[in-house]
């Protein structure tokens, strides 16, 4: 008799698992398709999201608040950013185009954490930027390919983008080893691991920057014309690895670029006026 009541109560609980389980797809079928609305409806920000044929729903990454920057020199201040807004999701690439001077280099300086807005704000991952530790941020949450390269003069190819993984505490042969294909991954041969920056071309310097940045494995990949030197078939292979990062390895990717072929493999344009920023498909 007791144990009969023990099997009961067993079935009881193991249905009532079933409901549970069942509930969160009942949740993304019927409460509604964004993952806001399911987020809040468990009041949890921490469950991953999926929909009903089972993808996993991007999550919000990076959110820009009304943000404003001006540069002010001696003799002017130039207005570069005027209430910017906008957002970043996970697993997505994003293109930032428009004119030269439009303020696109302001913005990625901005969301780099290299320096803060005037006024408004950035939310990463629902945190201000700036209450942040942005030494933490710069180092593990976010990867910048520089317009200019910035790779370090004094260190080889291989030393550049062994660095950031050395800084992560990777033991030296390791990062070593994860750098040399990181290298072979942007199409460059064996033999740049040993030049310095000065001895490259500048194609060759902008893909050991790609690597490097590559290399940190912050999550947010964010690049200032990534192949504004670059030959064509290069060209589509650095696309390729920014969108494999973002599509397949969850990364945002958010590119500057002048250059509409690769603007138009982003799943979102975003085209910056004068400092104003307006989403564009
Ligand atoms: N360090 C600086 N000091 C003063 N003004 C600056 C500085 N950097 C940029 N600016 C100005 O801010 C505005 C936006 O510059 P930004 O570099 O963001 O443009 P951009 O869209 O990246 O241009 P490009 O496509 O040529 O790289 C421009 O008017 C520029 O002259
Ligand atoms: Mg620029």
């Amino acid at each position: 008799m007791c144990s009969h009541l023990w099997q009961q109560l067993f079935y009881c609980m193991k249905y009532l698992a079933c409901i549970c389980h069942n509930l969160k797809w009942l949740c993304v079928l019927f409460v509604g398709e964004t993952e806001e609305t399911f987020a809040h409806w468990t009041g949890s920000q921490d469950w991953e999201v999926y929909d009903i044929s089972n993808r996993r729903i991007q999550m919000e990454r990076v959110k820009v608040e009304a943000v404003s920057y001006s540069y002010r020199t001696k003799y002017q201040t130039i207005q570069a950013l005027t209430d910017v807004n906008c957002s970043f999701e996970e697993s997505k690439m994003y293109a930032v185009v428009g004119e030269s001077g439009s303020g696109k280099s302001t913005l990625l300086s901005l969301l780099a954490g290299l320096d803060l807005p005037a006024s408004g704000d950035i939310l990463v991952e629902g945190e201000s930027i700036r209450g942040m530790n942005r030494d933490h941020y710069r180092r593990d949450v976010v990867s910048v390919v520089y317009q200019a390269f910035h790779l370090f003069p004094l260190l080889s190819a291989l030393e550049n983008v062994s660095y950031p993984m050395e800084l992560k505490g990777i033991a030296k042969k390791e990062a070593r080893v994860r750098a040399k294909e990181l290298i072979a991954q942007v199409g460059l041969a064996d033999k740049i691991c040993k030049q310095f920056p000065k001895m490259m071309s500048g194609g060759e310097q902008q893909r050991v920057a790609i690597a490097r940045a590559l290399a940190s494995e912050g999550k947010i990949l964010l690049a200032d014309e990534p192949t504004g030197n670059l030959d064509s078939e290069n060209e589509r292979n650095i696309v390729e690895i920014l969108k494999g990062a973002a599509h397949d390895r969850g990364y945002t990717v958010i590119v500057i670029t002048h250059n509409p072929e690769v603007a138009k493999e982003a799943d979102c344009i975003y085209r910056m006026r004068d400092g104003h920023l307006a989403r564009e498909a």
